[in-house]
């Protein structure tokens, strides 16, 4: 009997990507396999059965694969928050930094709807700066984080311990 894998199996190490010193965590492995995929997209929804959701928003740019699918399962629309200079219609944006470099992040202004209740998806967190920014856009358009999911965390670059001092529930598949 072969052993069964897990869904960090499936996700593939590569050195100094995008720059020397950093270990990528490539999730392209995960997500060519069908079994890999529909094993992290029932794990990341696992938490989440009864509780409200109005809305997925997914980071750019793994971030809308999952998200996408989780939106599917759950019946519920899906918001892309992308990289500055992409979205076409009006938006807000917030600035942040990440291990390697600094960016902005955008969504379109009517989006979100006050009260509506987002699950903020990605697939890694390591500083938790890309997902405090999309934190951000949702609360200024008066949505409201019901929680973040990821399919990997790298603890020792403190993303959940910034998100939970943000007062966020955190779930992620494996570290
Ligand atoms: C990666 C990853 C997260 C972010 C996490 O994206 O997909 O979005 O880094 O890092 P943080 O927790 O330190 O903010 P990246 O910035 O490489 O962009 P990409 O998805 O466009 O490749
Ligand atoms: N984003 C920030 N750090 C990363 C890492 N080590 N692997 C993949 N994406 C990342």
């Amino acid at each position: 009997m072969p052993t069964p894998r897990d869904v960090k199996s499936f996700i593939r190490t590569i050195p100094d990507f995008p720059q020397p010193g950093i270990m990528f965590r490539d999730v392209t492995t995960l997500f060519q396999d069908a079994r890999g995929f529909r094993m992290a997209i029932d794990q990341l929804l696992h938490p989440y059965a009864g509780i409200r959701i109005d809305k997925v928003a997914g980071l750019e740019a793994r971030g809308f694969i999952l998200g996408g699918a989780v939106a599917h399962q759950l019946s519920v629309g899906f918001v892309p928050i992308r990289k500055k200079g992409k979205l076409p219609a009006r938006t807000i944006e917030q600035a942040y930094a990440l291990e390697y470099g600094e960016a902005v992040m955008e969504v379109h202004d009517d989006a979100i709807q006050p009260g509506d209740r987002v699950l903020l998806v990605d697939d890694l967190l390591a500083t938790g700066g890309t997902a405090e920014a999309g934190v951000r856009l949702i609360e200024q358009l008066g949505g409201e984080v019901a929680s973040t999911a990821f399919i990997i965390e790298l603890p020792e670059l403190g993303g959940r311990k910034r998100l939970e001092a943000l007062g966020l529930d955190v779930h992620a598949l494996c570290a």
